[in-house]
């Protein structure tokens, strides 16, 4: 993930570096797309004998770990490379798969330069990673082409919505007036772009199946889990646009208003309350592909 480097405040330096950086992602945008990733995996027929599946761009491994713990799978008898670029995600992936004995190996690799033979793989499944690849995803998008056999299946997939972001965006202008938030440099939101790549890349238009659907995080613990949520969030996602010499002075005022913006929020705007946790709204379009 592109986060700024720079000034980063020590409130957000312990909930991003190193493995606490992992279990960051996990308990916040992670909940969703490890969501999207069964839901995805739900839409092809199950993983067979002799399966050689690429998780590309594979965080610590969501869609790994979701193939690997299907009893259907035959673990025996099918290879996973998990590949990304970042690499305390890499690390406690392949911790795990030497524990465990998974038939996984782990590899820092970009997404839009592969070291795979063409026609490696049997699957190839990009979990909310295609909007990271440069061109707009064509590059890694070719590469997820060309390194997958004939009859081969690829599921890529990006965000529709995210609840969470224009409540990020509020927090950025109000405390960050004199630096506008980047402006996404490609729209994904209509599903459009991510059914262009992968035409341009190569995927027959008849043999794409394309959908949305939708996932919630889950937050539990009262009004302190609530925030402790909302801090991981901030710390890992409001980086994105730099950190900022006031940050480390402003964080608690602007974990609290993250707060408040999100609380303000009714279910239409992709927040709910459910019993004693409250539920925040992310959706996806998924292509899923033969070649
Ligand atoms: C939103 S996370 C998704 C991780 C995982 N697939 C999941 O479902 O939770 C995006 C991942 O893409 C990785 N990434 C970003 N740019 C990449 C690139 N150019 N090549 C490979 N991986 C990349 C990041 O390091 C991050 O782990």
């Amino acid at each position: 993930m592109n986060i700024s480097k720079n000034a980063v405040p020590p409130q957000a330096l312990r909930l991003i570096t190193g493995p606490a950086k992992v279990t960051t992602y996990e308990s916040t945008g992670g909940q969703v797309t490890q969501q999207f990733a069964q839901h995805n995996l739900g839409l092809i027929p199950s993983i067979g004998a002799g399966s050689i599946i690429h998780d590309n761009a594979s965080g610590s491994g969501t869609v790994t770990r979701l193939i690997l713990s299907n009893p259907t799978t035959p673990k025996d008898s099918v290879q996973i490379q998990a590949t990304d670029i970042d690499q305390p995600f890499l690390d406690q992936l392949s911790a795990d798969a030497a524990s465990n004995a998974w038939p996984v190996t782990a590899t820092n690799q970009r997404g839009e330069s592969l070291s795979f033979a063409d026609e490696t793989f049997t699957h190839s499944i990009t979990n909310i990673g295609i909007i990271f690849f440069t061109g707009a995803g064509l590059d890694g998008t070719k590469e997820i082409h060309r390194t997958l056999k004939p009859g081969g299946v690829a599921i890529v997939n990006c965000w529709e919505s995210v609840t969470w972001q224009p409540a990020i965006f509020a927090v950025h202008a109000h405390f960050r007036s004199k630096h506008p938030f980047p402006a996404p440099t490609t729209n994904w939101k209509d599903g459009k772009q991510i059914r262009k790549v992968m035409i341009d890349a190569g995927f027959a238009e008849e043999k794409m199946k394309v959908e949305t659907s939708e996932a919630w995080a889950k937050v539990g613990g009262g009004e302190d889990g609530f925030r402790a949520w909302v801090e991981k969030t901030w710390a890992y996602l409001a980086g994105i646009a730099g950190w900022f010499p006031d940050d480390e002075r402003d964080w608690d005022e602007e974990v609290d208003m993250l707060a408040k913006v999100l609380r303000s929020y009714g279910e239409e705007q992709g927040v709910k309350v459910v019993g004693d946790e409250v539920w925040l709204r992310a959706s996806q379009w998924v292509v899923v592909a033969e070649k």
